[in-house]
């Protein structure tokens, strides 16, 4: 059942990503993870193509080996190959150069996987494009914009839903430019 599926993973998420916050806020990351499942469920209503309690565990395990001391192995363990893997490509490589590099590695590795792990990105990007951290200059906004725009690029004949959704967020934080 993908409510259990669900307070398993969310509860062991929470565990995982206790001290860290929403960046410039002083609300629990499991908000933002909350957030992506939230998208799922919406996206499902709309277009139903898509293992829904696949793509809910990666989002709530997306972030996991990124930000935290989660190894590819406990992942395995504890959710499977299929899932390890998700958050695997799910992750950045931090040893390449730039953000840039980055950011196309990993979508390049997202393309090579079911499209519940594309989807997830995409749930990614459009719960994180609100209203900027008070912090940020122009170039940090602009260059997320840019990010937003290539992740859109990248990830097609995923969810139309969730494209058209995405796209309509890039459009509305361009304001903050
Ligand atoms: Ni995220």
């Amino acid at each position: 059942m993908i409510q259990e599926i669900y307070q398993k993973t969310i509860s062991f998420a929470a565990e995982k990503h206790k001290k860290q916050f929403v960046p410039g806020t002083e609300y629990s990351y499991v908000v933002h993870l909350s957030n992506l499942a939230m998208e799922l469920f919406a996206a499902y209503q709309y277009d139903s193509n898509f293992d829904l309690a696949y793509a809910v565990q990666l989002a709530l395990l997306h972030d996991t080996i990124e930000d935290t001391q989660t190894e590819y192995k406990e992942l395995h363990d504890k959710f499977g190959e299929k899932v390890a893997i998700g958050v695997s490509a799910l992750t950045k490589n931090k040893s390449l150069g730039t953000k840039q590099e980055m950011i196309l590695d990993s979508l390049a590795r997202i393309n090579k996987l079911e499209k519940e792990v594309g989807i997830v990105k995409l749930c990614d990007r459009i719960t994180n494009l609100q209203k900027p951290p008070k912090h940020w200059d122009k170039i940090k906004i602009h260059k997320y914009l840019n990010e937003a725009k290539t992740i859109l690029d990248q990830l097609k004949m995923k969810n139309k839903y969730l494209e058209d959704r995405l796209l309509s967020k890039i459009k509305e934080y361009e304001k903050y430019l």
